[in-house]
């Protein structure tokens, strides 16, 4: 089994930061982060729409250019991250990064185009898993990148889950524990898909691992991953 960092080593630091991505690389195998767009099309790496949970800021990234949000703080007291920040970070190592779109309640029309460039500037679209939420951006980052590592993200699953994740091609299903013995995760190990699961942190919420490729945790020391150690 797989360990990702779910927005870093968001246990000991502050979520989506350098530092948590940092501190995250000598553990774990992958490191999972959510991506939003600015009002000026910058990339950038943020879980809520709003920059008031995380930041000394407030109000939504989709109003604020990318110079007015590098004035906000952390609680650590760094910057909110571009997307291309974590790419030259992540570039020397051998991680698979999962870039989450953050799409749920704005479009942020061109988003998915604009990861996937800044993705094969990088030539790092082999070690980068892509989804989301909203079915849509799939089907367009589909049409824009066919040669991108789809994964179809959902709680414990919908009624379509199965015809979608064929429709886009999906390579994994990323799931909460809940989806473990439905039907639909059995159809996805018969077809070879794999199956992440999130957000774990304590190791005994994993009674039965059968199937399961990875998990996503904020705790990432308490794991053993597979390929370090
Ligand atoms: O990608 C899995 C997980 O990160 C989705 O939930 O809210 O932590 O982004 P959330
Ligand atoms: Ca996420």
């Amino acid at each position: 089994m797989l360990i990702y960092a779910h927005r870093g080593y968001s246990a000991k630091y502050p979520e989506n930061t350098i530092s948590a991505f940092k501190a995250a690389l000598p553990h774990v195998d992958g490191i999972e982060l959510d991506v939003q767009l600015t009002r000026d099309g910058r990339l950038v790496v943020i879980h809520d729409e709003t920059v008031d949970r995380t930041t000394n800021g407030s109000g939504f990234v989709k109003d604020m250019t990318l110079r007015q949000l590098r004035l906000l703080r952390t609680e650590s007291g760094e910057r909110i991250p571009t997307l291309e920040e974590v790419l030259v970070l992540i570039e020397p190592s051998d991680v698979t990064l999962n870039i989450e779109l953050k799409t749920d309640q704005f479009d942020y029309e061109g988003i998915e185009y604009l990861t996937w460039l800044a993705v094969t500037e990088f030539k790092l679209e082999e070690r980068v898993v892509f989804s989301s939420f909203n079915p849509d951006t799939l089907v367009r980052l589909r049409d824009v990148a066919r040669e991108a590592r789809i994964a179809v993200l959902t709680g414990d699953g919908h009624p379509r889950l199965v015809e979608f994740v064929e429709r886009v091609g999906a390579e994994a299903v990323h799931a909460q524990p809940e989806f473990i013995g439905t039907r639909d995760a059995a159809m996805m190990r018969e077809q070879n898909r794999l199956l992440r699961l999130y957000t774990i942190n304590d190791p005994s919420e994993l009674p039965d691992m059968t199937g399961v490729d990875a998990i996503m945790t904020d705790e990432v020391e308490r794991f053993q991953s597979k390929s370090r150690h």
